[in-house]
């Protein structure tokens, strides 16, 4: 076992994610599909407490509201596992079989990142618990080691560990970073209903209209990589799962334009939604745009941040 010294409590800030742009290429033999995106952390944020014991591991899940207006949807918060598939646990579990660890960790997470929103918070969760639980037992692991463990737990966990700005490709795990030209303010509006994934995906399938767009796609996303990227440039790319919301298409195209005639501009879904994220006119903090919004979805209001993960240790 590579751990080092006494095991020690840490607590980890696990940010939220944004697509700043997604294309969506086509499904491969493994069944993933390829994609290029834009993946951006941003200051909405779970807390996880990583608590060191004996053997075995445990999670107690607190719900803290983080909305400025409305209430989180009461789907994206019964959908949060706080049973053994939860990803802090199966992360925990994976770092604690392939490194040997003896030892086991109490985890107490405060959500505050809605669920099946796009927005990232399972995968967040989930790298939040390899980096505390590795930090909690000084258990060294290089970046390649963490990138890899991320990527057996789900596609967009490899970026919840690296965080920042990056161009994501394969599907979601090969990271480049970006440089961020400018940081930005975003409007986030999260509705009552939530998106199954996989389900997502398989609606795009059936629809295949994406497909001659995405060479295009590629492209461009690797043209707006190689210098200082712009957010509003970046969602110009668009988001290949608004081609395939189906019964919710009018629901989407509504609440879109609410948002634009409240001030957000350049506003699409994040990752397979539902949420739907919009840009704040520059130097704008949020209160107007919030206050001029006509609806009931939660809204919040976030920050560009440059990690995903911020590791405080408790001595
Ligand atoms: O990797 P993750 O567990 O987050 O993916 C959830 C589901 O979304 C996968 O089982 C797969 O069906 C679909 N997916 C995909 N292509 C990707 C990422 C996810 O088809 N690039």
């Amino acid at each position: 076992m590579s751990a080092v010294g006494r095991p020690r409590p840490v607590v980890v800030e696990a940010r939220a994610k944004v697509n700043l742009g997604l294309a969506v290429g086509p499904r491969r033999g493994d069944g993933f599909h390829e994609l290029a995106t834009f993946f951006q952390s941003v200051s909405l944020a779970d807390t996880l407490v990583v608590t060191p014991r004996p053997r075995g591991f445990t999670l107690r899940v607190r719900f803290e509201p983080a909305a400025v207006r409305g209430a989180p949807p009461a789907a994206g918060v019964a959908a949060v596992p706080a049973g053994d598939d939860n990803l802090v646990l199966r992360a925990a579990r994976l770092l604690a079989t392939r490194r040997a660890l003896r030892g086991g960790a109490a985890f107490s997470l405060v959500k505050r990142i809605p669920a099946r929103a796009g927005l990232g918070g399972g995968s967040a969760d989930a790298a939040a618990a390899l980096a505390g639980l590795a930090a909690a037992y000084g258990v060294r692991l290089s970046r390649g080691e963490r990138v890899a463990l991320a990527a057996e737990l789900g596609s967009d966990v490899p970026f919840a560990i690296t965080g920042g700005t990056a161009l994501g490709r394969g599907r979601g795990e090969r990271l480049d970073r970006v440089r961020l030209a400018r940081p930005f303010r975003m409007v986030i509006a999260v509705p009552e209903w939530g998106v199954d994934t996989a389900r997502a995906f398989r609606a795009l399938d059936r629809i295949r209209k994406h497909l001659t767009q995405w060479g295009a796609n590629l492209r461009s996303a690797q043209i707006l990589g190689r210098t200082g990227l712009l957010a509003h440039r970046a969602l110009r790319l668009g988001n290949t799962f608004e081609t395939a919301l189906g019964r919710r298409r009018g629901t989407f195209d509504r609440l879109k334009r609410r948002l634009e005639d409240a001030g957000a501009t350049d506003v699409h879904l994040t990752g397979s939604g539902s949420a739907v994220v919009g840009l704040l006119p520059d130097g704008h903090a949020g209160a107007e745009v919030v206050r001029r919004f006509q609806g009931t979805e939660a809204l919040y209001v976030v920050r560009s941040r440059g990690h995903g993960l911020k590791l405080i240790g408790r001595s």
